[in-house]
C-alpha cells in the first residue's frame, strides 16, 4: 500500500493555480510525494573533515526543506568507505559506519519537520575521489584529464564485490536515521559512472566489455541496496542521458538509454536524468547554456523507461518544468543551484511570491570552492551557508536606534544594503544620477552568453527595496550641499568604481572610451579596437564588440586574463576569446596611443605597436568622491562594493549585505 508521509493542501495557493502539474502528487515506489519538486543532492563541504554531521549543514538543509514545500529534499551523497577513496570533498559527509548515524538522522529529523520528504544519496566519488589520500579507486587504470584529481587504480573484483557491500551497508544506515527514499549517484564522472562508461571502464572480465557488463555492477548495487532498503523505500539512481565525452569514446546516447532501461529492470523506482561528466569539454550548467537546453533528454528519457523521470540542469523558472511535466515529458522538477541561491524557491512559486526570488546566476563558484576545499558559497546569496549563525541574519532594530541612511548609488550593492537596513527598521533612502537601477549592472548585462542573467539580481533587489519601503531619488547627484541639507545619520557610499587614465602619452585622445559607453551604444568604436584591462569588465566588452565583427585585442596587467572569474566558468570565456579571434596580451601595460596604434609594453620592458582605432578603458579603481565630505560632516559612514575596491557583482552583494545588518 503505498503512503503519504504528510499531509500538504495546496489548493489555495496562487503558485498551484499557475503551475497546476508542479503541484500535483505522484507515486513513486510505495511513496506517494505531495508534489513534483525536489532539491537534488548537493555536497557543500560544510562538514567536519571526518565525515561528521555538522550544526552548519543541519541548518542548512532545514532551510532547503522548506523551501520543497512537502517535496523531495536530498542530503549531499556521503562516501562510503573506510579508506576514505570515494570521499570527493573535504566537507563530505560519510557514512562507513554506524558511528555516523546519529549525525545523519539530524539531518533526517531536520527535513521532517518542515513536512518534506528526507532523501538518502549514496556517492562513491570515484575517479573524482581520493580527496584526502594519495590515490582513488576506479574500474581502470584511465588517466585524469583535469589536473586536480588523484590518481587511480584498478579495483580487484574482491574490492568491487566490497564496494557493493559498502553501498548496501550505508544504505541501511540511512534507513536506521530516518530517511524515506534511497538514491544512487551516478552521474558526472563518480564511481558508478566510471562503471558506466567506455571512456573509463576498460576491463576484461565480467564487470567491463559491453554496456551490460559495464552495469554489472550497478545491477548488483542496485539489487543489494533494494534488498536492504525493503519496499517501503522507493530507490533512484542519477544517471547520465548523455556523457558528452564523444572525444574520450564515452558512451553512446543510445547506449546510455540503454543502462536506463537496465536500471528499471534491476529494480529502481525513478531515474534522476543528467548530462555530462566534469571532464567533458562541452559547457552543460554554465551560464552560457540556455535554461531549458537539457530538456530534450528527460523527453528522450521517457520514451526508454516507464519509471517517473525526474531532472535538474538549467530548470530556473517554474514554468518550463510545469509545462514538460504536463506534455508528459518529465515527472519531477528537481533542483540544485536555483535553491542554492535562494533556498525557499518552490515556496515562493507556490505562494505566488516570484518577484521575491533570487535567481542563480549559473555562476558556478559554489562549485570551484568545493574543488578548492573550500565551504560553499554563493556569489548572490550571502547567507548561503551561513543558516546557522544568528550573526548573519538581519536584526530589527530599537526605535531609539532608528536611523536615517543615505545610500549613494543604486547598483547591487547599494540596493542590497538599502532593503537590508530597511527591513530592520532604518529610514532607507537610495539616490543614483542615473534614472534606473542597476548602476554598472545594466552594462555589464550586455554582455554576451548570459550575461543579461545578472539582471536577475538587481530585479529581486529592487522588489525587496519596494517591499521594504525604501526611497529612491533617482535622476538626483548627491553633492556636498545635499549631504549637509539632508544630515542623515549614515551615508553609504556605493558609487561604483572611477575608471583609470591611461599614464603614457595620448590618454586625453577622442578615441579613448570608457567601457560603460561602448557597452550602452554611446560611444562610435572603429574597426581596430583595444581593450585596457584583462579582468572580467575587458573580457564582456571585447566579446561584446568581437561579436559585431570588430578586430579586439586585450591590454591588461593581470598575468592571466579573466583572472577575477572563478575557474568553473573561466574556462569557458578563454574558449569564446580564442573563438571570437580575440588576441589577449597579459602582464603588459599601454605606453603610448596614437591615432592608428597604440604601443603596448610587456611586463618586463619589451615594446609593441597594436593596431588600434578605438582604445576603450575598463581598467578601474576605488572611488573617493564625497568620503571627505561625509567624514567632515562627522556622520557615520561606510564605503562599499566597487567604490571600496573594484570586484565583481557577488562582492557588491556580499558588501551590501553586510554592511546592511550592521548599520
Ligand atoms: C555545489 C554543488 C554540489 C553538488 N553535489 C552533488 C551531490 O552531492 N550529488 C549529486 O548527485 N549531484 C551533486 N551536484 C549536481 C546537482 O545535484 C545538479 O544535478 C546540477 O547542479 C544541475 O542542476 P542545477 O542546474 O539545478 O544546478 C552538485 C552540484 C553543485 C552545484
Ligand atoms: S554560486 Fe553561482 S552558480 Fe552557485 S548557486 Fe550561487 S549564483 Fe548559482
Amino acid at each position: 500500500m503505498a503512503k503519504q508521509l504528510f499531509e500538504w493542501d495546496y489548493s489555495s495557493y496562487p503558485g498551484a493555480k499557475k503551475y497546476p502539474h508542479l503541484f500535483e502528487p505522484i507515486q513513486i515506489g510505495n511513496l506517494i510525494i505531495p508534489n513534483r519538486i525536489k532539491y537534488a543532492a548537493t555536497e557543500d563541504n560544510l562538514n567536519s573533515h571526518d565525515g561528521f554531521v555538522t550544526d552548519a549543514d543541519v541548518a542548512y538543509i532545514k532551510r532547503r526543506a522548506e523551501g520543497v514545500v512537502g517535496g523531495m529534499c536530498f542530503m549531499q551523497g556521503v562516501y562510503m568507505d573506510e579508506a576514505r577513496k570515494g570521499q570527493g570533498y573535504v566537507g563530505q559527509a560519510a557514512c562507513w559506519d554506524d558511528k555516523f548515524i546519529p549525525g545523519l538522522k539530524r539531518l533526517a529529523d531536520a527535513i521532517h519537520e518542515k513536512k518534506a520528504v528526507a532523501g538518502f544519496q549514496l556517492m562513491d566519488c570515484g575517479r573524482v575521489g581520493a580527496v584526502e589520500v594519495d590515490s582513488g579507486h576506479a574500474p581502470s587504470t584511465v588517466p585524469q584529464r583535469l589536473r586536480i584529481f588523484k590518481p587511480m587504480y584498478e579495483m580487484t573484483k574482491e574490492e568491487i564485490k566490497e564496494m557493493i557491500q559498502q553501498h548496501m551497508n550505508a544504505a541501511k544506515r540511512g534507513v536506521e536515521a530516518g530517511f524515506d527514499i534511497m538514491e544512487i549517484s551516478g552521474i558526472v564522472g563518480y564511481l558508478v559512472s566510471n562503471f558506466i562508461s567506455s571512456y573509463t571502464n576498460r576491463r576484461t572480465d565480467e564487470y567491463g566489455g559491453d554496456i551490460r557488463g559495464r552495469m554489472k555492477c550497478v545491477v548488483e548495487i542496485i539489487q543489494g541496496v533494494k534488498a536492504v532498503c525493503g519496499p517501503d523505500i522507493p530507490l533512484g539512481i542519477r544517471l547520465c542521458a548523455e556523457e558528452l565525452l564523444d572525444d574520450v569514446r564515452g558512451n553512446t546516447p543510445e547506449e546510455s538509454m540503454e543502462t536506463y532501461k537496465i536500471a528499471e529492470e534491476a529494480g529502481v523506482d525513478y531515474i534522476s536524468c543528467t548530462a555530462g561528466w566534469q571532464e567533458s569539454i562541452y559547457p552543460v550548467i554554465s551560464r552560457d547554456i540556455p535554461q531549458g537546453s537539457w530538456l530534450h533528454l528527460a523527453k528522450r528519457a521517457k520514451q526508454h523507461v516507464k519509471v517517473p523521470i525526474t531532472m535538474a540542469y538549467r530548470l530556473f523558472t517554474p514554468d518550463r518544468p510545469n509545462k514538460a511535466i504536463g506534455d508528459g515529458e518529465l515527472d519531477v522538477w528537481e533542483m540544485c543551484r536555483s535553491m542554492i541561491a535562494d533556498p525557499l524557491m518552490p515556496k515562493k512559486v507556490l505562494e505566488g511570491r516570484e518577484d521575491e526570488i533570487r535567481h542563480c546566476v549559473a555562476c558556478n563558484l559554489c562549485l570551484a570552492r568545493l574543488f578548492r576545499d573550500a565551504p560553499m558559497t554563493c556569489y548572490i546569496n550571502p547567507l548561503c551557508a551561513h543558516e546557522h549563525d544568528e550573526e548573519f541574519y538581519p536584526k530589527a532594530v530599537e526605535a531609539d536606534d532608528k536611523k536615517e541612511v543615505m545610500i549613494v548609488g543604486a547598483g547591487p550593492a547599494g540596493l542590497e544594503c538599502a532593503y537590508v537596513a530597511a527591513q530592520r527598521g532604518h529610514e532607507v533612502h537610495v539616490y543614483d544620477n542615473r534614472d534606473e537601477l542597476g548602476g554598472t549592472l545594466l552594462e555589464a548585462s550586455r554582455a554576451p552568453y548570459g550575461d543579461d542573467e545578472l539582471m536577475t539580481c538587481v530585479n529581486y533587489q529592487k522588489t525587496m527595496c519596494e517591499k521594504a519601503g525604501v526611497e529612491f531619488h533617482l535622476e538626483t547627484e548627491v553633492t556636498e550641499e545635499l549631504i549637509q541639507d539632508e544630515m542623515p545619520d549614515t551615508v553609504v557610499l556605493a558609487t561604483g568604481p572611477t575608471y583609470s587614465k591611461i599614464q603614457g602619452s595620448g590618454g586625453d585622445r577622442e578615441n579613448v572610451v570608457n567601457v560603460l559607453d561602448v557597452m550602452s551604444g554611446k560611444a562610435s568604436v572603429g574597426d581596430n579596437v583595444v581593450v585596457w584591462g584583462n579582468r572580467k569588465p575587458g573580457i564582456g566588452v571585447a566579446l561584446h564588440l568581437a561579436k559585431q565583427g570588430k578586430k579586439v585585442t586585450i591590454v591588461g596587467k593581470e598575468k592571466t586574463a579573466g583572472f577575477d572569474i572563478n575557474p568553473s566558468f573561466k574556462w569557458r570565456y578563454m574558449i569564446y576569446l580564442r573563438q571570437n579571434g580575440v588576441n589577449a596580451y597579459n602582464d603588459c601595460d599601454i605606453e603610448e596611443i596614437a591615432d592608428k596604434e597604440v604601443v603596448a609594453k610587456t611586463y618586463d620592458g619589451y615594446r609593441f605597436p597594436v593596431k588600434c582605432d578605438t582604445l576603450v578603458v575598463t581598467e578601474r579603481k576605488a572611488n573617493e568622491s564625497l568620503k571627505n565630505v561625509v567624514q567632515g560632516e562627522g556622520i557615520e559612514l561606510f564605503v562599499i562594493g566597487d567604490a571600496l575596491v573594484p570586484r565583481n557583482l557577488s562582492s557588491a552583494v556580499h558588501d551590501g549585505y553586510r554592511i546592511g545588518v550592521r548599520i
